[in-house]
């Protein structure tokens, strides 16, 4: 069943307003694909019956929609809550349609009556929050968009969730929230200080200050699962590294090692150990798309970098290791099973997308456009007003010119 605001129609608001009709055409492409879903399966939890996931339309999310829908049947009845932003797609979760223990409601987390609605109407007990701008190009220029949707959407869940007396609210964070991480740096435990360093992770820091805050306050149980980068199909492509990737030099970072006493909270770490430089992957990408080495250089071109890149990432998941949870797809498995379901599917899941394949795209009105942002042959100029140096390449291997671990 299809929700909007509450009202039978899907294509008209509470207010009466028409929204995002485009987003409700179905064009039956996902009919030809594969329906992917996650391994694994446990014994359904007793206290768990009627989930809410936040994003649901968009990339990760919808992998959990899917998974629990499936897998649960009998168990979990699964409501995926998103606003149909730029990045989402209701391909993604089309073929639940009609599915007894599944259904769509397309609301706003930063309404707090749509939140509401949803709760009450779907008697939900469990949270899973992953709506959010979680572009981090896109907050060098948009930024004011990135606090009202993690931060205040974040809160707006969070109170509704206290009101309601939900029973479990699981967070959706990311590991930039640590910030950079030096190459001599041990990877970071989940007590580690939390030093974001673009508007995007500031915004995800400080939602989950918010969780905290809630969690001690108001004893709402609450879990933070804080991520390395993800790739794979059903990820706007614009996001993903197969269809666009800009290899970036980075700026040599020196920050030093922070602890902090372990919190109340739960807060697990999910990371893997494969860590590549942009260049890396762009090779590896190339070599996906059966490109010879000796063409690689015709296909790759240079942009501006960010205003600040973070060098890298690492965080420690032993935490979560200990609770039996290990990465089941070996990197280049990974990345052959996305390049062939990009190449099949990419350019007509989201619509015409080809406008998004430029460095740095804007958002104007939920439609994605390109900056013209030059690109060129060779590692360039920042184009922020900094000289971009060089990063040291350590411990990647093959990386070449530039540094860090991919993230896109
Ligand atoms: N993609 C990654 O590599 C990565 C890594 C670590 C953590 N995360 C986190 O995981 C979560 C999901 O990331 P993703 O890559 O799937 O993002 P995505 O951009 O593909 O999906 C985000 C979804 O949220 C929806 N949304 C945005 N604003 C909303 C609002 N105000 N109300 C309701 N829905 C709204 C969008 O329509 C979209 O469907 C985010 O919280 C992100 O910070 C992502």
């Amino acid at each position: 069943m299809t929700i909007s605001n509450g009202v039978a129609s899907p294509n008209v608001a509470a207010n009466g307003h028409r929204r995002s009709t485009s987003f409700f055409q179905d064009h039956g492409i996902w009919k030809e694909a594969p329906v992917l879903i996650g391994t694994t399966r446990f014994e359904p939890r007793p206290d768990v019956r009627n989930i809410m996931i936040t994003g649901g339309a968009g990339f990760i999310a919808c992998w959990l929609v899917r998974h629990l829908t499936l897998t649960y049947p009998h168990a979990y009845n699964i409501v995926s809550f998103d606003k149909l932003d730029y990045c989402s797609s209701l391909n993604n979760t089309r073929m639940l349609d009609g599915r007894r223990n599944f259904a769509f409601y397309q609301g706003d987390v930063t309404n707090p009556a749509e939140v509401v609605d949803c709760l009450e109407r779907y008697n939900i007990d469990t949270i899973v929050h992953f709506a959010a701008q979680s572009h981090v190009d896109l907050s060098f220029g948009n930024s004011y968009t990135f606090t009202h949707t993690n931060v205040y959407g974040t809160h707006v869940l969070l109170e509704s969730a206290r009101k309601m007396r939900i029973k479990r609210f699981i967070h959706i964070s990311t590991d930039e929230v640590y910030g950079e991480v030096d190459d001599d740096d041990d990877d970071l435990l989940e007590s580690s200080i939390l030093a974001p360093t673009n508007p995007y992770a500031a915004s995800k820091a400080a939602a989950e200050m918010l969780v905290h805050s809630y969690q001690k306050s108001f004893k709402l149980p609450a879990i933070i699962v804080r991520s390395n980068n993800v790739y794979g199909p059903h990820q706007y492509p614009r996001n993903n590294p197969q269809i666009h990737l800009p290899p970036r030099a980075r700026r040599p970072g020196s920050p030093a090692r922070r602890r902090l006493a372990d919190a109340a909270l739960p807060v697990y770490n999910v990371g893997a150990a494969d860590e590549l430089s942009n260049l890396a992957l762009c090779r590896r990408l190339l070599a996906a798309f059966r490109i010879a080495p000796a063409d690689f250089p015709r296909w790759i071109r240079h942009t501006h970098d960010r205003p600040f890149n973070d060098r890298r990432y690492a965080v420690d998941a032993a935490k979560l290791r200990a609770l039996g949870w290990e990465p089941q797809t070996a990197f280049d498995d990974g990345l052959g099973v996305t390049v062939a379901w990009y190449r099949r599917f990419g350019l007509r899941w989201w619509g015409d997308v080809a406008k998004v394949l430029t460095p740095f795209p804007v958002v104007a009105a939920r439609e994605v456009v390109s900056d013209h942002a030059p690109v060129s042959d060779n590692p360039q100029q920042d184009g922020w007003g900094w000289e971009v140096k060089r990063g040291k390449e350590k411990g990647t291997g093959d990386g070449g010119e530039g540094s860090s671990n991919g993230h896109v």
